[in-house]
């Protein structure tokens, strides 16, 4: 049964996991998704809802996630067929590992150009003070490149290739316990002078002050979707890097300072975004191109500016990087444990194929037309991409996740696995009552809701 179980790493540390698991859940869905969707969908409301989301849905889906993976020792397709090897559940890791390449080959697109502005910060782009209206022209130029957008679009998946081939615990380990606190550092830095602008009240205003007028349906279905993502939930990363834990860690408390780190991180990039953007007369509701465009008119303004600039888009690169690596490593666990590939071809081949379909993701702004705004949608490529793969189907996952806990794998099955080593399953009531009733109808509702008023997007 246990075929695979021997090349199968695993952490260094009971830290490492934690911290492989912040490195996978903190990235561009914290700095480069959440300020632009909040912005979106009326600020303080949004984040409120958010925020709820994230305690009553991210956190017990995050704890079943990482006990499966544990259990089955196994990629999510494969822990599926071990925990009910009769049955359709398999599926639900086939849609987790359809939507890794998914989210991997557009994701790697605005991670490419993370690594872009890093460059070009570095040689001085931004060391002038910059309007706006220049900072929106200078990031046009930058997307609508077909060349420059698919080369980045190269780069990064290369990067992240060689990760993975080479295999994750050690290196990433070692990596993001230095990168993640300087990420926090610099990021805090950025914060600091953002509030302090002239103008930025208005921008806190709109970032603390709720206004729960602008809240329909579609902004609860959003809030959802960006809490799923920003926690790497519902696609089978968690179950993932679960695989790789060993018995004697509390899940539960691993799942909590997860949650924790991630939700953090978010909040401090609406710190950063909103006051700068109002400040700046900027619209919040501009979409995916906020965080280059409002970034880049601060850094002239502040003592070492293009040092703490760059500095900043080559940790955001970073914090990236830690996340494609684990959308990448849930894919080729797969090939690895199912198809029985080798590491290194099955990584070459998985990234092979992000990069082609990561193509017309970077032609979606301005590089061609039509997939830039395609026809009847309205709606780029990338950003299509966005919702189905980095929105809906991870909130079709994790509600698939939660039933099969909830009632096929059952209570006993999974206080089992927490409880190894004599682990404490702290708030077991709550999160029982949270998986089995709370996560399944809050989820379904939200989806009935949204095919019945046709409010997709
Ligand atoms: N959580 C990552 C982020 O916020 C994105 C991601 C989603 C990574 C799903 C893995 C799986 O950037």
């Amino acid at each position: 049964m246990q075929q695979a179980s021997h090349e199968r790493e695993a952490w260094g540390s009971r830290v490492g996991f934690v911290l492989a698991a912040a490195g996978s859940a903190v990235g561009l869905g914290n700095i480069w998704r959440f300020p632009y969707v909040t912005g979106q969908n009326g600020g303080a409301a949004f984040v409120v809802i958010y925020i709820l989301f994230v305690l009553l849905i991210g956190m017990p889906v995050m704890v079943a996630e990482i006990a499966i993976g544990r259990h089955a020792r196994r990629n999510p397709v494969g822990a599926f067929r071990k925990i009910a090897p009769k049955g359709l559940w398999p599926l639900v890791g086939f849609l987790g590992v359809a939507t890794g390449i998914g989210i991997l080959s557009y994701y790697s697109v605005i991670a490419g150009w993370t690594f872009g502005y890093f460059i070009k910060t570095l040689l001085g782009a931004f060391s002038q003070s910059m309007t706006s209206e220049q900072s929106i022209v200078v990031f046009n130029q930058f997307v609508g490149n077909p060349l420059i957008a698919i080369g980045h679009l190269f780069l990064f998946i290369l990067f992240t290739a060689v990760v993975v081939m080479g295999g994750v615990s050690a290196g990433i380990e070692r990596w993001v316990k230095i990168l993640m606190p300087l990420l926090l550092v610099l990021l805090l830095i950025l914060t600091i002078r953002s509030v302090t602008l002239e103008g930025a009240r208005k921008g806190l205003e709109f970032y603390l002050k709720p206004d729960f007028s602008k809240l329909d349906g579609g902004a609860i279905a959003m809030a959802l979707g960006q809490a799923l993502f920003s926690l790497s939930l519902g696609m089978g990363a968690m179950i993932t890097y679960g695989s790789y834990v060993g018995k004697q860690d509390n899940i539960i408390v691993s799942a909590g300072w997860v949650c924790f780190f991630d939700t953090l991180v978010a909040i401090l990039a609406g710190f950063l975004i909103f006051p700068a953007l109002f400040a700046r007369g900027l619209d919040p509701a501009s979409g995916p191109g906020l965080v280059f465009v409002v970034l880049p008119t601060i850094f002239a303004e502040i003592p070492l500016g293009s040092f703490f600039g760059a500095g900043f888009f080559l940790l955001l690169t970073v914090a990236a990087l830690t996340s494609t690596i684990s959308l990448l490593e849930v894919t080729v666990a797969y090939m690895v444990d199912e198809k029985k590939w080798r590491r290194k071809p099955a990584a070459l081949f998985m990234s092979c194929l992000a990069f082609l379909l990561g193509i017309p993701s970077a032609l979606s702004f301005g590089g061609v037309d039509w997939l830039s705004r395609m026809p009847r949608i309205g709606l780029g490529f990338l950003d299509l991409m966005n919702i189905f793969m980095g929105n809906y189907s991870l909130t079709i996952g994790a509600f698939l996740i939660s039933i099969f806990v909830g009632y096929k794998w059952g209570m006993a099955g999974i206080r089992a696995e927490v409880e190894q080593a004599g682990a404490v399953f702290f708030f077991r009531k709550t999160w029982t009552f949270l998986i089995r009733f709370i996560c399944p109808v809050a989820i379904f509702a939200i989806f009935v809701y949204i095919v019945v008023t046709k409010n997709y997007f």
